[in-house]
């Protein structure tokens, strides 16, 4: 047993390919001022040859390099995803095997755009009940996958990516670094998004998505704040799932967060990314050096299922 654990390095992939908003008014009926003022999205990488586990091995390596442990040290890897094609080997087994991790537990988790979070509180979880020491947990999705790319109301919101942590035990006396996760879900509103079917397309009714994280989600990020301990104005950085500018900008609203927070919106370079797009951005504030190392950021994720869940990290 440990009193926790904490975020140690991280680190991100995305592949080469830019399709900027230009580039999608060239296959279907929209425009860039439509996407930029209702989404907030100028562009998305999206993968040609790279698979989920290919991004999630990348984005691995990276934190597992800059962390200062060695594969041999990591005994669970946990892989937020919805958009693996493959069901079996799962993705995470797939990663340790690249990485050289030996005997790990290795599991894949599916909460959609939430995942990054969850995954993160399972790990927590474990280390602090003794079942890990040193684990690695992946944001990683290939929507480029699932998109309908006829259908304008979707083609325009999604990219393909990775971001990944290397979480470790707490020493003795060490302040812990992941705080007490909130999370739950919303499941009779589950329809309103879904990846359904043998070969699925994302489909989604966005306005009642969009209602729901609006209104109903600002206090569910404060009680993530609340269990941690931490009052909105001590909080360094933000870092919400990016699927909307006007979602953030709504929630941060009603947090009550300072002009002097780091809010991230990597979206207006990646696109949504779903479950991978926590990790992304926030691995891109810490490399960028946005902030300071022990600093406390919440995470906040949302999405399919519909699903929510959030925490309190210190920045590695
Ligand atoms: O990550 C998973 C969780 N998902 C989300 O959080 C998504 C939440 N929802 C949203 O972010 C927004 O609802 C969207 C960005 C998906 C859509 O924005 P909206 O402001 O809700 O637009 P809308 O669906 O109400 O559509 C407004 C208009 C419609 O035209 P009419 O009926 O007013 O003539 C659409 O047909 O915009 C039209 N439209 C487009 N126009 C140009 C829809 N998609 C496009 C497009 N380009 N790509």
């Amino acid at each position: 047993m440990t009193a926790g654990s904490r975020i140690v390095a991280m680190g991100h992939y995305q592949p080469s390919r830019v399709v900027t908003n230009n580039d999608l008014a060239e296959i279907v009926d929209t425009n860039d001022e439509w996407i930029r003022s209702r989404v907030g999205i100028a562009e998305r990488r999206v993968a040609d040859s790279e698979s989920v586990a290919d991004m999630a091995t990348f984005a691995a390596e990276k934190a597992l390099a800059s962390s200062g442990l060695a594969a041999a040290d990591i005994d669970m890897v946990v892989v937020a995803t919805c958009s693996s094609i493959d069901r079996c080997p799962n993705v995470a087994t797939r990663v340790a095997a690249r990485l050289g991790v030996n005997a790990p537990a290795a599991f894949d988790l599916n909460t959609a755009c939430s995942g990054f979070s969850y995954g993160l509180g399972t790990v927590d979880h474990a280390i602090r009940a003794g079942a890990s020491r040193n684990a690695i947990v992946i944001g990683a999705e290939k929507l480029s996958d699932l998109t309908d790319w006829t259908d304008r109301s979707t083609a325009v919101l999604f990219g393909d990516g990775a971001g990944a942590a290397v979480v470790t035990a707490a020493a003795e006396g060490e302040q812990t670094g992941v705080g007490p996760v909130l999370w739950g879900s919303a499941p009779d509103k589950g329809d309103v998004l879904r990846i359904e079917g043998r070969q699925p397309y994302i489909q989604q009714e966005g306005q009642i998505v969009f209602r729901w994280a609006t209104t109903e989600l600002a206090p569910f990020a404060l009680q993530a704040l609340e269990r941690a301990g931490v009052r909105p104005d001590e909080i360094a950085a933000f870092v919400p799932h990016q699927a909307n500018t006007r979602i953030i900008d709504g929630i941060v609203k009603r947090l009550g967060l300072g002009p002097d927070v780091v809010v991230a919106k990597d979206l207006v370079e990646s696109g949504n990314t779903s479950a991978a797009s926590i990790p992304l951005a926030l691995s891109k504030l810490i490399e960028r050096r946005e902030v300071p190392s022990g600093a406390p950021v919440l995470l906040f994720g949302f999405g399919g299922g519909l699903t929510y869940a959030g925490q309190v990290i210190r920045c590695p």
